[in-house]
């Protein structure tokens, strides 16, 4: 298959672009399109051939359910049932944002789409190409993020082109992805609202408009535990891990620095390749192998920002063995770190 890659911008979009990809998700085809958190790979979410062609091109797990993007509010009520007030108050505070909401699907969800379960995840997304396509192509879209199963998401048109280029249709580049972080996912099916997988909305901020919420404890462990299951399917599959060995190191950043310094040294001299994820506020303080700055820690959306992008990096760069400084105390660092540890396979050295 050809994969037609075209260029929008988010803030002077062409109309007949635009026509072009709602035309192939009408049909039933698949378009990788950008949204503020990652890139999602989207198919109407109500033809179930069309689902399924997201599976495959994906190579993911049939059991994995898919989020239903929508552009207005009101879309809920064509996708869901039993809605509680809450999902409206989370919805008017958050959304258009990266926030998912679980909610008990309508029977013209297909299970195709959920994975076979009987809810919902439905998201409006704040990036103006993905709601403006939404609403002109007239379908709700279904999408996971656009990466391969068992690769980071992808925060640029080049990381979709790279995963999926020749087996969908269209990929529309709109830049790179300003929160890089998949969205928080709550589910409202149940008594207690409940963080299924944690993002740039966090649980104080959900907790300021709902009251109490509750986090799976899967999201909490530091060391994995077999006898508990995600309730978000698709948080059980094992997650991106890089190619070269990645280790976190925490503990009193001074003292961080030195150990990676030495551990870095020590596998140089070895002839390994080495790599190490830094801080604007550290990079000057590295003295081997390939040092790439994530961000900076007094701008805690650029460490989100960069992560899944230097994930990618040290594979071009086959770096045997990367260090990472951790990021587990600021309020984003549950999500950054829920991701950094499982590409870590839960490897931390604490200083
Ligand atoms: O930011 C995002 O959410 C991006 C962009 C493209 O919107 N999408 C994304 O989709 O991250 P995906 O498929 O990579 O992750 C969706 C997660 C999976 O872990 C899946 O298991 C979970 O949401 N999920 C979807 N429907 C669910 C449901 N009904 N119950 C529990 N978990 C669900
Ligand atoms: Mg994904």
């Amino acid at each position: 298959m050809n994969t037609k890659v075209i260029q929008i911008v988010e803030d002077n979009i062409q109309e007949e672009l635009l026509e072009e990809a709602a035309k192939i998700l009408r049909e039933g085809g698949l378009v990788a399109i950008p949204t503020e958190t990652v890139y999602g790979l989207g198919a109407n979410a109500l033809d179930e051939k069309a689902a399924m062609k997201i599976y495959e091109a994906k190579g993911r797990p049939s059991d994995n359910p898919l989020i239903i993007h929508i552009s207005e509010v009101k879309d809920i009520e064509v996708l869901a049932q039993d809605i509680p007030k809450t999902a409206y108050q989370l919805a008017e505070t958050f959304w258009p944002g990266p926030l998912t909401i679980i909610l008990k699907k309508k029977d013209c969800v297909p299970y195709q789409t959920t994975g076979g379960l009987s809810t919902v995840a439905i998201r409006l997304p704040a990036n103006q190409i993905a709601r403006k396509l939404i609403a002109r192509s007239g379908v709700y879209i279904a999408a996971p993020s656009a990466n391969l199963s068992g690769k980071p998401s992808p925060t640029t048109a080049q990381h979709v082109i790279n995963d999926l280029s020749g087996k969908i249709d269209m990929i529309i580049d709109g830049g790179s992805a300003t929160l890089g972080l998949e969205s928080t996912i709550i589910d409202l099916s149940g008594k207690t609202p409940m963080i299924l997988r944690p993002g740039c909305i966090t649980k104080v901020m959900l907790e300021n408009v709902i009251g109490v919420v509750e986090y799976d404890p899967v999201i909490l462990q530091k060391v994995p535990d077999l006898n508990l299951v995600p309730k978000a399917p698709g948080m059980k599959y094992r997650h991106y891990a890089p190619e070269g060995k990645l280790t976190i190191f925490e503990g009193d950043i001074d003292k961080v620095v030195e150990a990676i310094n030495q551990k870095a040294k020590e596998k140089q001299d070895c002839g390994n390749s080495v790599g190490v994820i830094a801080t604007e506020e550290t990079k000057a303080l590295y003295q081997y192998g390939s040092i790439i700055t994530i961000g900076s820690r007094k701008d805690e959306a650029s460490i989100a920002a960069g992560l899944y992008g230097i994930l990618r990096e040290f594979d071009e760069l086959h770096t045997e063995y990367i260090y990472s400084e951790s990021f587990a105390d600021n309020p984003l660092g549950q999500a950054i770190m829920n991701r950094l540890l499982k590409a870590a396979g839960y490897r931390v050295v604490k200083i």
